[in-house]
């Protein structure tokens, strides 16, 4: 039997919906797998309610389709289907998340098309990840306005919501980062800004993150399904590489807890990292700097010792007095490093809220708690 594409669907709809042209692709393939299955699906941001009528449409043995809006003139929405269900309020309120439940308590796919703020979707991840079901798929949408100031973002933005599905492909591949905090550890800075959270359990249950423009889809599994699993060495003939004695063995555990580069403290602040390495390279070029001036130094010595021993007094003050400013250069060279490090540490930490990276570099350039 042939069936209506999720195109062909959305292009004859009464209700308008209000998507990209990728979007609708996108959809098609992901949505495939899951169309003759008797399947939840939540709709986060149903506005006008026409994609819920096409999700209706689309997937003729959905069990219950929930819409969720926060416009209390979405109550008003007459649904064409009677799996459909309008829930008005925050989607990221715990009332409105109690209210969806009673609907229905888990789904197989979320779809977050609702403020777009990075505050809003990071927090209904959060909150409606949990509830999805094994095999899964959550989607955000338009996630180019992760990259606008108005809706919490910016391209170098640490807590947008482009940033947090960015770390949850780290978190995906927890079992390779040799060290021994939890997945959460990750995520703390971003929970912390954000006032949400997502326990360890769940997260382990991220199978992938993958993106395209604007869109980012995150998948549900069995935790162990989430694992890498045994190298598994196919063939009989090693021409090249005798991989044979690889066979059922497990990824190495390699301990990173001495990396600095697997400081999460600093995997959590990349933005002040960007900071820090202009500082160390402001740093070296100092170093530089004294490299010259400690030649000059030196030059001005050996002057100093040889007018000293030809009784040349008339050069010997001028040299000892430029030796000494150059020796109180040096120390100043020091001493604006130390100054600009503290500077930095105050100064950021003022305006932001408290960050642990800020522990961290006082650790680090040993300037006390
Ligand atoms: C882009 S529109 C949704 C479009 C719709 N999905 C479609 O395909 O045509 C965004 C909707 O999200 C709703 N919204 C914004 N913030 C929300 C929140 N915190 N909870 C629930 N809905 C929200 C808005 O009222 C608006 O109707």
């Amino acid at each position: 039997m042939i069936q209506t594409s999720l195109r062909e669907l959305f292009s004859n709809i009464r209700k308008s919906s209000d998507k990209w042209e990728l979007y609708l692709d996108v959809y098609e393939g992901l949505f495939a797998p899951f169309r003759g299955r008797p399947i939840s699906i939540l709709e986060i941001g149903i506005q006008n309610g026409g994609f819920t009528e096409v999700l209706a449409a689309y997937f003729p043995n959905a069990v219950k389709i929930v819409g969720c809006d926060i416009d209390e003139k979405c109550g008003s929405l007459v649904a064409s289907d009677p799996r459909i269900s309008v829930v008005i309020g925050d989607a990221i309120d715990a009332g409105t998340a109690g209210r969806i439940k009673e609907i229905s308590d888990s789904f197989d796919i979320v779809i977050d098309d609702g403020s777009h703020r990075s505050k809003d979707i990071i927090a209904a991840f959060c909150r409606y990840f949990p509830l999805l079901r094994e095999d899964g798929v959550f989607i955000a949408e338009d996630l180019h306005c992760s990259y606008w100031h108005e809706y919490e973002g910016g391209l170098a933005h640490q807590f947008s919501s482009i940033s947090f599905f960015k770390l949850l492909s780290d978190v995906v591949n927890y079992e390779h980062w040799g060290l021994s905090y939890p997945r959460t550890r990750l995520l703390s800075d971003m929970f912390q800004h954000h006032s949400c959270e997502i326990s360890d359990d769940v997260l382990e249950t991220i199978f992938s993150v993958t993106f395209c423009n604007s869109m980012s889809i995150v998948r549900k599994k069995a935790a162990s399904a989430v694992l890498l699993g045994e190298r598994v060495i196919g063939g009989t003939e090693f021409a090249v590489a005798d991989n044979a004695p690889h066979n059922h063995s497990h990824a190495a555990r390699n301990d990173q807890r001495g990396n600095p580069f697997s400081d999460l403290d600093l995997i959590t602040n990349k933005h002040v990292f960007g900071l820090f390495v202009a500082l160390l390279n402001a740093n070296s070029k100092l170093s530089v700097d004294h490299a010259r001036l400690a030649e000059q130094l030196q030059a001005v010595s050996f002057g100093i010792a040889e007018s000293q021993q030809n009784q040349q007094s008339w050069i010997v003050e001028p040299l000892a007095s430029l030796s000494s400013n150059l020796e109180t250069a040096q120390g100043n060279n020091h001493k604006e490093i130390v100054e600009r490090l503290a500077l930095l540490t105050s100064d950021v930490e003022t305006i932001k809220q408290k960050n642990t990276f800020f522990d961290w570099l006082r650790v680090k350039i040993g300037s006390g708690s």
